[in-house]
């Protein structure tokens, strides 16, 4: 088997020669990649697709198992090694590692749990759990029957999680008795009691004990534990083809309903595995720590998948930044002597926010990369991370990628290519970014702003939309016909590297969360008293972006009470995440003439502007601009 370190650039001159093949030749360069793992079938053609159908193929006929790459691989040489340290919400509470060989065989034990509860390859299992090395196992265990994993991440509320189990007809939930978060416990069981109300095609509950919280067990509820009893450590992984799916996982569009994001098992593992090893750069004995969730992808992709297809070490973090004080990154960095680590901007500008002590209080010279994802840096919080956690030698990489692309797609790579402080720079190896100009044609000046496109497809892109294939070609590929769109507006300098501006749609980055606006809108609008509603995005210091809601009521009934009652709706209907920094009561919205809510007007309004509208006389309405900019506060 050839090795994946044959294909890692080291500097930039083998980047850019990596880079050039894998253009002009991209069968042969990912087929070199992907012969680095251990299929059990090798695939008969590297790929094929259709832009216009939408429909892509990688390593068509390919037959493998991913767990056969992340665990039995790794056996041989390393058995011992280090797989996971999971480190627990509460720092006296003892942290876990758990070997290659331990993890192989806890997996196979749930892969039989699974299989003794009627799973079969194909079936969906939904998953709502805190960051606990079970959750990381029973992902895996489901990945080596065969059954496709969904999991939600654990702040969504009752009906959110009902919603997508319903969505993806999952036949078994697993959760837990409750989650710590900091100084509190999130009772998770009662949430997923009060979903499991809705959602008829959940056979069973599988529940672990983690806060020994006292509750009652409904008739599909099994305890974790209990059903672990006696299971054997052995379970042969099932063959999958390359094009069957390993997960769903939800993400949130323009209009209500969350997109199920269908990843397939051959192409997603050749390219978590290589993104991974070439933007971290990771080398055999790192420890290397993400903070995010596996509730999103970046805990998919680059806390289970990625470092494990790479025998590494990969840190779980069960906590939050903030507790027991704002120094817990950096004190968990120093204990478990992190080299590569990897966090949001909203993170870093939430800490830079403390006292610099902090930080100085621990010894952090084990770091060598640093990364961000999820959402823009800006300037002032690249350079506090940069001068206080990486003390000028770590280079930063900044990731873009999104749900849909399983994998970063823009990014430096650490130590080979060159960063630039607020720019995701260069392409990853075999990825095609262009910009578009509004009529969607493709341009090459540099220094200008475009709209971001993706013009050749990657071994990872998200298959479908799960049982809505019309909706994945409409959101995706409809608006510029023979390119992918993300969403997202860039700039490129003379250079060619790219700064990504932001969403070019009605989704919201807040606090690195991708939020529909509509959803949230619905939600607002299920309130009685609520006429109509607008939500916008504003730039939040912290948060990146905050939300804002305009909305306009029916009669002046309680008036007062209502902003916590909208709060309350919107953390029911989706969670807590989606909650509006402000609530403007309003006579009216900025309408065109045909009805459309201008929320140009309202953005601009939201971030603070008083004039510059532009030409607002063709509004159905244009006296209500001056009057919500008056009564803002
Ligand atoms: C945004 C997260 C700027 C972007 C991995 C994208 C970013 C959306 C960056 C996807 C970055 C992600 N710089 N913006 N480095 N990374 N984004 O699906 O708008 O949760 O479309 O995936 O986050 O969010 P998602």
């Amino acid at each position: 088997m050839k090795l994946i370190d044959n294909y890692i650039p080291k500097t930039e001159t083998e980047y850019n020669k990596l880079y050039q093949k894998s253009i002009e030749d991209p069968n042969s360069f990912w087929s070199d990649i992907a012969s680095t793992f251990a299929w059990k079938k090798k695939w008969n053609k590297t790929f094929e697709f259709d832009f216009k159908k939408p429909d892509f193929k990688w390593f068509l006929d390919g037959k493998l198992n991913i767990t056969e790459n992340c665990l039995d691989r790794h056996l041989t040489k390393k058995a011992e090694k280090t797989a996971i340290i999971f480190e627990p919400n509460d720092p006296n509470e003892e942290c876990q590692r758990i070997s290659y060989k331990e993890l192989h065989s806890k997996v196979c034990k749930f892969s039989n749990v699974l299989k003794k509860n009627n799973i079969v390859k194909g079936d969906r299992v939904c998953l709502y759990m805190p960051m606990v090395p079970e959750l990381a196992i029973a992902v895996l265990a489901c990945a080596r029957l065969g059954a496709v994993h969904s999991v939600v991440f654990a702040g969504f509320s009752a009906t959110a999680l009902a919603a997508r189990i319903n969505d993806a007809n999952c036949k078994m939930l697993l959760t837990a008795d409750g989650s710590f978060r900091g100084n509190k416990t999130i009772d998770l069981k009662s949430i997923a009691d009060e979903a499991l109300t809705k959602c008829p095609s959940v056979e069973t509950c599988i529940v672990l004990k983690r806060i020994n919280s006292r509750i009652k067990l409904n008739k599909i509820d099994k305890w974790w534990h209990e059903e672990l009893n006696g299971e054997s450590d052995k379970f042969d992984s099932i063959e999958m083809d390359s094009e069957d799916p390993l997960f769903i996982l939800y993400t949130s569009g323009s209009t209500g309903k969350p997109k199920g994001m269908v990843h397939s098992c051959g192409g997603y593992m050749v390219y978590s595995s290589y993104s991974f090893k070439s933007v971290f750069q990771y080398q055999h004995n790192d420890i290397y720590w993400c903070t995010a969730d596996i509730g999103w992808i970046t805990g998919h992709s680059y806390i289970v998948y990625g470092p494990l297809l790479n025998g590494a070490t990969t840190i779980m973090f069960e906590g939050v930044p903030s507790y027991p004080d704002f120094g817990r990154f950096w004190e968990i960095c120093e204990k478990h002597k992190v080299n590569q680590f990897y966090t949001a901007p909203t993170a870093i500008r939430a800490l830079a926010k403390h006292s610099l002590d902090f930080v100085r209080n621990y010894d952090l010279s084990s770091l060598k990369v640093l990364g961000t994802v999820g959402e823009p840096i800006n300037e002032e919080a690249w350079k506090w991370y940069n001068e206080n956690v990486g003390k000028n030698k770590c280079p930063i990489v900044d990731t873009w990628w999104q749900t849909e692309t399983g994998g970063i797609m823009i990014s430096s790579l650490a130590n080979v290519t060159k960063g630039k402080p607020t720019f995701a720079t260069k392409p990853l190896i075999g990825i095609q970014p262009v910009l578009l100009d509004d009529e969607g044609k493709e341009f090459h000046e540099n220094n200008k702003n475009g709209i971001l496109a993706i013009k050749f497809p990657w071994p990872s892109i998200a298959r479908t939309i799960y049982g809505d294939h019309e909706r994945y070609n409409e959101v995706y590929f409809s608006n510029y016909p023979g390119y992918y769109f993300p969403g997202d507006g860039a700039f490129r300098d003379d250079q060619g590297n790219y700064r990504i501006t932001g969403r070019v749609d009605d989704v919201v980055i807040v606090s690195g969360h991708n939020l529909g606006t509509a959803p949230i809108e619905d939600a607002i609008n299920l309130h009685e008293n609520v006429v109509e509603s607008a939500l916008v995005g504003y730039p939040h210091e912290i948060k990146g972006n905050a939300l804002y809601a305009f909305v306009i009521l029916k009669n002046d009934k309680n008036i007062d009470g209502i902003r916590a009652e909208i709060n309350q709706l919107i953390s029911k209907t989706i969670g807590p995440i989606a909650k509006p920094e402000k609530i403007q009561i309003v006579d009216g919205l900025p309408k065109t003439r045909s009805g459309k809510i201008m929320r140009r007007i309202l953005r601009k309004i939201a971030a603070g502007e008083t004039d510059n509208f532009g030409d607002i006389s063709t509004l159905l309405n244009p006296e209500i601009v001056k009057q919500i900019v008056n009564e803002k506060n």
